[in-house]
């Protein structure tokens, strides 16, 4: 397994429409495992394939806490096939905007398909964090990031706030 870089905002590849993948293969379990230490190891809890630059239709999550046992979940092709009506607010970040942090408005659960690590159809019904989770990852392959769903002048504020960052940064 290799960890892999995050790309950040505004990298191009995050505002592609990833393409789907045609089988789950070994290649592509390969990509699977690269995804899921890089997201360990960046501390995050999900990873689209379009932020290490692969602009393919591959997730990985895991929203297990830490000390608990990992729970990853594989999805190739995963498509959003019911929502509920009634919303949730939660604080979302993201590792291609990293530091930064806020309040997204959702669909509080979804039933999403998808293909896992051995191309077997799936369905999951995702509620709580994991629905957050899963919008957020599959978002990505669409080429949205959660800050495009937050009000303009939010947005504006909080690229500011990362512009800030990146210069303290650099003087590191
Ligand atoms: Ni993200």
């Amino acid at each position: 397994m290799a960890k892999l870089k995050v790309l950040e905002y505004p990298h191009p590849v995050l505002k592609q429409k990833a393409e789907k993948v045609d089988v789950v293969d070994d290649e592509l379990r390969k990509l699977f495992d690269d995804m899921l230490e890089t997201m360990y190891a960046s501390n995050g809890c999900g990873l689209a394939a379009p932020q290490i630059g692969v602009s393919k239709r591959v997730v990985v999550i895991d929203i297990a806490h830490e000390g608990e046992e990992p729970a990853p979940i594989y999805m190739a092709n995963p498509e959003i096939i019911w929502s509920s009506d009634e919303v949730e607010v939660c604080e979302e970040g993201c590792l291609s905007v990293p530091e930064m942090r806020a309040e997204v408005t959702r669909p509080a659960s979804v039933k999403i398909r998808y293909s896992d690590y051995h191309g077997k159809e799936c369905e999951l019904l995702a509620e709580d964090f994991l629905a957050v989770a899963a919008q957020h990852e599959l978002d990505h392959l669409d080429g949205i990031l959660y800050i495009d769903k937050i009000s303009r002048l939010k947005r504006q504020m909080l690229l500011k706030k990362l512009e800030k960052l990146r210069k303290e940064r650099e003087r590191e």
